[in-house]
């Protein structure tokens, strides 16, 4: 039987694969060698080893127990694991034949010096903001590292996902190239602060959710997401703390760790604060002025507040009937460390009720605190949380969740908690603690 359709239909998948590879095709860029670090000014470095932290380069590019920038650093999605990539200047394993063109197309367009497209895992979707010159000052630092050899680990994204050229696609729906552009009716200090809010810090790669293929859904930008088992809050209006993420605040969080009206960066957010602490004073006050025009804390002071005298006043009153197996509970586990009695909360004591974990509506990264605790390389630098996942069942976890939020807030008590705990539980600790 005669089925000349079939060759018209072949001919067209034909034409739409050709089609697709002319499309998604990229040239290689040449081999060069690697340059020396002589010919990079200490300046330039010196700018570069800054952005380099507030973009955390390292964070996602050292495996655990890795050398510094040599890759292999896992990165789930709902797809299967992608292993960041050595970025040290080794001419073998790592990034040392990229020229400088070769390191501006990846950081702009997502794609390798051999041609091929980069996963979205790798924010250039953010990067692409940046200036020819932070990107020249990133490849500066990036080049006088030390060489290391470090082979690539092999993704587990399965068949024909794994096609670097099906990123093409993705990046035809979701990705828009471009450098920041300045909003003229904004002020510099704003215009900064979104330049490295949007560009170099990426805030809304944790901060927005994503849809279906990975994309941030920009309709929803900065309205939480839950990230590496984690929520990251909102950072918009709709953010659940108590008292106002004014400025003050967010140079406070955002460059040391803690602040004393809401609490510390823990969990993913603890790599953030490290990293943006080297960001000189003028660029987080930048920051916290593009942040609060999109949370309307503009102009809003925390201290004073009233939720701040309530809580402390919580504090004081004590933790009620002691006879209450989850006040007691609270007692021997908690109260001891996150007392305040003075007339403003303690840093070194988070104030509960102004946290933003009992005030959320979904109580994960409170019964993610309870169970792991707080390391001493996150939030307040040298003090630690300890964890409680070996001392208390998911039942007494879930009691003490329940007791905080009650006494603490005058939001609606979480459902299912003991459930909750138990599938917290089964996730670990993660990898990012
Ligand atoms: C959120 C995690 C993350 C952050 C932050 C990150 N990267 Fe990456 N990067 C990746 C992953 C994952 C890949 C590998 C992507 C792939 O295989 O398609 C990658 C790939 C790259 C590549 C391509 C290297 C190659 O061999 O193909 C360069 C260059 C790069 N990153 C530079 C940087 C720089 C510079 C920074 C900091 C400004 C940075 N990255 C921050 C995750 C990250
Ligand atoms: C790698 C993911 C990630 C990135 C990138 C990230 N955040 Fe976060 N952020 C989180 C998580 C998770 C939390 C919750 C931390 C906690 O509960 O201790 C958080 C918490 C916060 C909070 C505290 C909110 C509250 O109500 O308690 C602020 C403010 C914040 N982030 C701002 C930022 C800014 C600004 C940036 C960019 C400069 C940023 N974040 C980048 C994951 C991230
Ligand atoms: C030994 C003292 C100690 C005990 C006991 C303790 N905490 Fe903490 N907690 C801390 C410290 C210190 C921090 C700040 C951690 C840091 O910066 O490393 C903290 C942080 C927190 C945070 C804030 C996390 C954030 O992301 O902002 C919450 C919530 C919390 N603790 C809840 C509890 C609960 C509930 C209990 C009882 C089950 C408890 N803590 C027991 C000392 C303690």
């Amino acid at each position: 039987m005669k089925r000349p359709w079939l060759i018209g239909g072949a001919a067209i998948v034909v034409i739409g694969l050709l089609g697709m590879v002319a499309f998604g095709w990229r040239m290689a860029i040449a081999p060069i060698a690697r340059p020396a670090v002589a010919s990079f000014a200490p300046a330039q470095i010196a700018r570069g080893e800054v952005l380099a932290s507030a973009g955390y380069c390292a964070t996602c590019h050292t495996a655990k127990g890795g050398a510094v920038l040599a890759g292999g650093y896992p990165m789930k999605t709902p797809f299967g694991t992608i292993y960041s990539t050595n970025i040290t200047p080794d001419s073998e394993t790592g990034i040392g034949t990229w020229s400088l063109a070769a390191f501006r197309r990846a950081m702009h367009e997502g794609v390798a010096r051999d041609g091929s497209h980069l996963f979205p895992a790798f924010p250039y979707d953010h990067f692409t903001r940046l200036t020819d010159g932070d990107v020249a000052d990133l490849y500066a630092f990036l080049m006088t590292r030390p060489a290391i050899k470090a082979p690539p680990k092999s993704n587990t994204i399965p068949f024909p996902l794994n096609l670097r050229l099906l990123q093409a696609g993705w990046k035809l729906l979701y990705f828009k190239p471009g450098r920041f552009t300045p909003d003229a009716s904004k002020d510099a200090a704003w215009n900064r602060g979104a330049y490295l809010v949007e560009g170099i810090s990426h805030c809304s790669a944790c901060h927005t959710p994503r849809g279906a293929l990975g994309a941030e859904n920009k309709d929803k930008a900065y309205a939480g997401a839950l990230v590496d088992h984690w929520i990251a809050p909102p950072l918009t209006g709709a953010n659940p703390s108590p008292v106002p993420w004014g400025a003050d605040e967010l140079v406070a969080y955002l460059g040391t760790g803690v602040s004393r009206y809401h609490g510390v960066a823990a969990g993913p957010m603890g790599p953030v604060s490290h990293g943006l602490s080297k960001l000189p004073p003028a660029d987080l006050k930048a920051v916290a002025a593009y942040l609060t025009s999109l949370n309307g804390a503009a102009g809003k002071s925390a201290a004073g507040a009233p939720a701040i005298g309530q809580a402390l006043a919580t504090d004081r009153s004590g933790t009620g009937l002691q006879y209450d197996a989850a006040a007691r509970l609270y007692t021997a586990a908690c109260a001891s460390c996150h007392y305040n009695s003075g007339k403003e909360p303690n840093p070194l004591r988070p104030d509960l009720a102004l946290n933003s974990a009992v005030n959320m509506d979904d109580p994960r990264n409170l019964i993610r605190v309870i169970l792991y605790g707080v390391d001493a390389a996150d939030g307040i630098p040298g003090v630690v949380m300890p964890g409680f996942a070996r001392g208390f069942s998911n039942a007494d976890v879930g009691r003490i969740a329940n007791y905080v939020r009650a006494t603490r807030t005058s939001r609606p008590a979480w459902t299912d908690l003991e459930q909750k705990v138990a599938t917290i539980r089964a996730e670990g600790r993660g990898q990012e603690q």
